[in-house]
């Protein structure tokens, strides 16, 4: 097949780790007969001091005219919350103009890697879930004001998009373990009883066979900790969401290994890791490019429809991981430590 991919790496270690997806995704092309045309576009920080735009009018326009987009990372030190542009606003943009309001975060654990997490092995073993986060509504997106003595974001969600979250979570539970559990705050926040009721209704009447459970957020936090296999899909809104991603990746032992899909009604999506730009490790080559080569594989399956291609890369990552190939930030005491492109090597080696 053809496909346009376009590809913002951003700044920070952003980079580092989508050359090695670029890497990965060329291979594919070639091993499996695929012409893909990748269109590099700047973005970000990188884009800020280039443009004075982290979203300039061209990257967008390719970001749009492509099948597919691969996101690096974007923010940075040089482009803090004082500045008056900055980085995120361009994330927050792209997601809403590209209308990718689903944000699929799976999580699941590799066994070999399960003596390299914080949290106790045994808690660990069978973790398998998936995140859907609303990604482009909430507050988020909401008004915000600033005087010199109050700050204020509003917070808004429509029924509209709670249904349509709702429906993705249902689908994609549908073809898993058919268990949702729906996070939310509905004990304070109106948008959250607004929430579980759209939830309840679309569920009930839309997807019989499939569970739903609500969950406050608070005691979601715990229970993700004390009992993560319990859990299958997850819903919730995207600020709870944002933070329990991260929660959730010291499940599957390090930020660095976890992929994102974010899917509007179309086939196109936006694909990127779930870290950050990493400033600290930046320029060092000592990134985990996994979480971006796995979203490379999420890009091949949702966007491109090649499930096939897509399982190979992540079987090729899966056994270069067993094959004790580690990057720092997975590497068990004593290890032998590879950098960013010896990790992207390892995993080409096992795509043959
Ligand atoms: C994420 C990130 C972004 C978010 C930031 C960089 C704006 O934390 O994708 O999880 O909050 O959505
Ligand atoms: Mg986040």
């Amino acid at each position: 097949m053809k496909a346009k991919i376009a590809v913002i790496a951003g700044d920070g270690i952003g980079p580092e780790v989508v050359a090695e997806g670029v890497r990965v995704l060329t291979r594919v092309g070639r091993k499996f007969g695929h012409e893909f045309s990748l269109e590099a576009a700047p973005f970000g920080g990188a884009a800020i001091d280039l443009a004075g735009d982290p979203l300039p009018k061209h990257t967008l326009d390719a970001c749009l005219a492509a099948d597919a987009v691969l996101l690096g990372a974007i923010g940075g030190p040089k482009w803090g919350p004082s500045s008056p542009v900055r980085p995120e606003q361009g994330l927050l943009r792209i997601r809403r103009e590209l209308g990718v309001y689903a944000n699929l975060r799976p999580i699941k654990l590799l066994p070999a890697l399960r003596d390299s997490s914080a949290i106790k092995p045994e808690i660990l073993d069978g973790v398998d879930l998936v995140f859907v986060r609303e990604l482009t509504g909430g507050i988020y997106f909401g008004e915000k004001s600033r005087t010199a003595t109050q700050a204020t974001d509003v917070c808004t969600y429509t029924v509209a998009e709670v249904e349509r979250i709702t429906r993705v979570a249902g689908r994609l539970a549908q073809a898993r373990r058919r268990k949702i559990v729906s996070i939310d705050k509905s004990n304070v926040l109106e948008t959250s009883r607004l929430w579980r009721e759209v939830a309840e209704r679309v569920v009930k009447s839309e997807f019989p066979g499939v569970s739903l459970e609500h969950m406050l957020v608070d005691s979601a936090a715990m229970h993700l900790i004390r009992r993560p296999t319990d859990f299958d899909v997850i819903v919730t809104e995207n600020m709870f969401g944002d933070i329990l991603t991260d929660e959730g990746a010291m499940l599957a032992s390090s930020l660095g290994v976890l992929p994102s899909a974010s899917l509007g009604d179309g086939r196109r999506g936006l694909y990127e890791p779930i870290h950050g730009s990493a400033p600290d490790i930046a320029g060092k080559g000592i990134a985990n490019p996994v979480g971006t080569i796995l979203s490379v594989a999420l890009l091949l399956r949702h966007s491109l429809g090649l499930g096939t291609e897509a399982a190979a890369v992540e079987a090729a990552v899966t056994a270069a991981i067993d094959a004790g190939a580690r990057t720092a930030d997975i590497a068990e005491k004593g290890r032998s430590v590879l950098g960013t492109t010896a990790m992207g090597d390892a995993i080409l080696a096992a795509m043959g």
